[in-house]
Order: C-alpha cells, then sequence, then structure tokens
C-alpha cells in the first residue's frame, strides 16, 4: 500500500525565528502515525530545521539541489551539504525554479541522476501551464515532462522518486484543480510509468498533488483512488491549516 505524505513547501517565506515558532506549532500536532509528514524550509534553515526534528515524526526536505558534486557554482547547494545537514530529501523542478531560474528538464535531468546516485529522495514536480490545460494538451505536456527525466532514469532508481502534479495554473491562484481533473491526471501518469516499467512500480509510486490545496479542499483531493497526498505552498505556513490538510488525508479523526 502507498504511503500518505504531505509536504510543506514553505518557498522564500519565513526568518528563522519565524520558522522556529511554525514548527514548534507543528510538533503541538499529533498527526496520524502512517502520514509522512514534510517541511521544506529555505536553505538557510535546513540545518536549524533538521536538528530541531531529529527522532521526531516530521521531516525536512530542501527546496532545490545542484547537479554537480561541488565547485564554480555561486549560489548553489550540493546533494553532500544537504546530506551533512541533516537533509535527505529534496523537490526538484518545481514550476517556479522552471520559470524564474530556467530549469529545464536537461538539467533536471541531470539532478535526478545526482540526487539518486547520493540516495537522497525526490519530490519530482510536473504540470502544465493554463494553455496547455486548455488547448487539451496537458496529458502530452506532462508526458514529456516525464519522459525527459525520470523515465530516463533505471527502475531502481524509482524507490526514491515521489510524482508531485501540480497544474501551474492552480499555484497560488486559488483555482484548485477540481478532485477529477487531480484523479484524471493522476491516474493517467500512473499508467504511463506502468507502461515505461511495469504496473507494480506504477502501484507502488507515491503522486500527490499540489496547487491552492486548503483545509476546505484536501479532504475531497485526497480521496481520491490515485492522488497520495499533497505539496502544500500557502497553507503551509499556517500551523492550523497544515495540520488540518494532513489530518484530511484520513477518514478517521485524530486528537490534535
Ligand atoms: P500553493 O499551495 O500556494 O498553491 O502552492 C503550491 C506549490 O507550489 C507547492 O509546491
Amino acid at each position: 500500500m502507498r504511503q500518505k505524505i504531505v509536504a510543506g513547501n514553505w518557498k522564500m517565506n519565513n526568518t528563522n525565528s519565524e520558522s522556529k515558532l511554525l514548527l514548534k506549532k507543528l510538533l503541538s500536532y499529533k498527526f496520524p502515525p502512517d502520514v509522512r509528514v514534510i517541511v521544506s524550509p529555505p536553505y538557510t534553515q535546513l540545518s536549524l530545521i533538521s536538528n530541531k526534528l531529529k527522532n521526531l515524526k516530521i521531516e525536512v526536505a530542501s527546496q532545490n539541489m545542484h547537479y554537480a558534486s561541488n565547485g564554480a557554482f555561486t549560489g548553489e547547494i550540493s546533494a553532500s551539504m544537504l546530506k551533512s545537514s541533516g537533509v535527505f530529501t529534496t523537490i526538484l523542478g518545481h514550476s517556479e525554479r522552471r520559470l524564474y531560474f530556467n530549469e529545464t528538464n536537461k538539467s533536471l535531468n541531470e539532478k535526478v541522476k545526482k540526487a539518486v546516485n547520493e540516495n537522497i529522495e525526490i519530490i519530482f514536480c510536473i504540470g502544465e501551464e493554463l494553455d496547455d490545460r486548455k488547448s487539451g494538451n496537458h496529458f502530452e505536456y506532462v508526458k514529456l515532462q516525464l519522459e525527459k527525466t525520470v523515465f530516463l532514469q533505471p527502475i531502481e532508481s524509482w524507490k526514491k522518486i515521489i510524482i508531485a502534479y501540480e497544474p501551474i495554473w492552480a499555484i497560488g491562484t486559488g483555482e484548485t484543480a477540481s478532485p477529477d481533473q487531480v484523479q484524471e491526471m493522476h491516474s493517467y501518469i500512473r499508467n504511463i510509468i506502468s507502461e515505461n516499467y511495469n504496473e507494480s512500480l506504477a502501484e507502488s509510486t507515491c503522486i500527490i498533488y499540489g496547487g491552492s490545496v486548503k483545509p476546505s479542499n484536501a479532504k475531497n483531493i485526497f480521496s481520491q483512488p490515485d492522488v497520495d497526498g499533497g505539496l502544500i505552498g500557502g497553507a503551509s505556513l499556517k500551523s492550523e491549516d497544515f495540520a488540518a490538510i494532513v489530518k484530511a488525508t484520513k477518514c478517521q479523526s485524530y486528537t490534535a
């Protein structure tokens, strides 16, 4: 059975003290034990947050990682730097990285290879623009993003790959994809994983959804059969909203 995952992408938000406070509040919740809860703070807070989370249930991920081991890449962070900060999971390919920092399928493929070689787990983001959705090209768009990156990896690498479907038109816009639209795309992604590898891998790969997930819509999205949780932006900065979204992965209640 696939595990549910809820990851909070804090993006470029929060000072150290604001993040410490947010974490303190998150740690006061008793989350369902079988849900993976991950927070992804900015680089400067990774050590701070990973130290505070040592031996605790919440995990930490970075928002990016470079493909080189080291060298003259001003402003970049390597896999070994992440590991030495206690970080073993990274988001890669977020649409904001693709859009504002010129990340391409080619450079992302290098990053994916490096992360896998370094035993770093990847939350790999894909998702179409509004124009692609409107013209009905969204399946092809997402397929190409996968074919040029994670589908080039050998099957063993998929132990370390989580897919995050984040339609660009739904990120930070308040406009969420409908549960049916999310299910349709997740099921499509699972099918093409099966075609490229096999059914067992497709069935065991976690595919999470991101784009304006809120406490009010999380349950309907997470209850779709091919949705294994969410990658949460804005709502992950408010502890009570994030906790409610984690709770929405479960039907049974839990104590806060
Ligand atoms: P929002 O939840 O703010 O739409 O952001 C989603 C996202 O980009 C998570 O990576």
